[in-house]
């Protein structure tokens, strides 16, 4: 498999491949079969299936929907697909085309069964998806050239291929855009224990010398997202290696999170300061996500999408009509005292 991480769009190069070097470590750490990949085992089991039958067909998959919060490896699952199916993958974004050339330079510079990976594809012009319709049903795009009465459609065959589009948010995409998925596939937090196997793994790819329960300390610091657990092993590996002697101990893994502020639950920062605005300024909530976000300065997509997750899954946060509230467990975290939820007049 080779993964052309640079974009013929519109004819032209548009992205140049430069990565940090933790970026490029990350891909070094990314699984690249169904068996490497650890967890999401519900969407892992269908998937092998959805292949093994296209591979019987000698077909190509049909069009995959990813979707969950960040850092859950949908980039990763899309490249695992690939290279199950033994086809290219071609990686863009929602908001990298940014005319309708880009994506018909995409589409027709794709070879049959190329996989086309779309990131963020909530965030597609609107007015573009319509190129995608017929392209995911027919493979098939009509091109309009010229204006007025001179004008002439062009109707272009492309190859086989598929199209995965990895999002935070579905209930953005437009129905007509989502129904055109065959597969659609959720991707979960991760377990403590899912991700203890992770860090073990990264680890021995880094050469990082690590105890289970050290793994297992970052594993279940790691608010159930790989991403977030590679971070804190590299990390954790700097304090392992200036304030001890290189070995990641439970104790030394203790040490480094809480110099980080991630504490025993793996709550960061910001975390705390969301939960801890809603108690003190709101009573506890309800409290609407914008007015939460103006208050402590974040943008609201980014508390919705990257905190609020973690928040909800371990109960410390709940979603109502009105807004969100804080739950009794949270003002126990964080050593308030509950007196009962005050109920806000809003
Ligand atoms: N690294 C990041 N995500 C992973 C996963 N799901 N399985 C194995 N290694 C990973």
């Amino acid at each position: 498999m080779s993964i052309n991480f640079s974009e013929d769009a519109g004819g032209e190069i548009i992205t140049a491949t430069v990565s940090l070097p933790e970026d490029y470590n990350e891909s070094s750490l990314r699984p690249r079969t169904i068996t490497e990949y650890i967890g999401q085992e519900k969407a892992k089991e269908n998937l092998q299936i959805f292949i093994n039958a296209a591979k019987m067909r000698n077909e190509p998959l049909d069009h995959v929907l990813l979707h969950g919060p960040p850092g859950l490896g949908k980039t990763t699952l899309a490249a695992v697909i690939a290279n199950e199916m033994g086809v290219n993958m071609r990686i863009t974004s929602g908001p990298a085309i940014e005319k309708p050339g880009d994506l018909v330079a995409m589409l027709t510079n794709l070879n049959e069964g190329d996989i086309l990976f779309v990131d963020e594809i909530h965030r597609l012009n609107r007015a573009y998806e319509e190129i995608l319709y017929p392209a995911m049903e027919d493979y098939a795009i009509d091109i309009i050239l010229g204006k007025g009465p001179s004008a002439n459609s062009l109707h272009l065959d492309l190859p086989h291929f598929t199209l995965i589009g990895a999002t935070t948010r579905s209930g953005q995409l437009t129905a007509p855009l989502r129904d055109r998925f065959g597969v659609t596939l959720r991707l979960e937090l991760y377990t403590p224990e899912e991700l203890r196997r992770i860090v073990t793994r990264s680890a021995g790819i880094l050469g990082v010398d690590i105890v289970e329960a050290g793994a297992y300390e970052i594993a279940s610091r790691s608010r159930g997202t790989p991403r977030i657990a590679n971070r804190l092993l590299r990390r954790v590996r700097d304090f392992a290696q200036v304030k001890a002697d290189g070995v990641i101990t439970k104790d030394v893994a203790d040490h480094a999170l809480s110099s980080l502020e991630v504490d025993k639950l793996g709550l960061d920062a910001i975390d705390r300061r969301m939960l801890r605005s809603i108690i003190e300024f709101y009573g506890g909530g309800p409290v609407g996500l914008d007015t939460l976000a103006a208050t402590i300065n974040e943008e609201a997509v980014t508390l919705e999408d990257v905190y609020e997750p973690y928040l909800l899954q371990r109960g410390f946060l709940t979603r109502t009509p009105r807004g969100r509230c804080v739950t009794r467990k949270a003002y126990e975290h964080l050593g308030i005292a509950y007196m009962g939820q005050q109920q806000m007049d809003l």
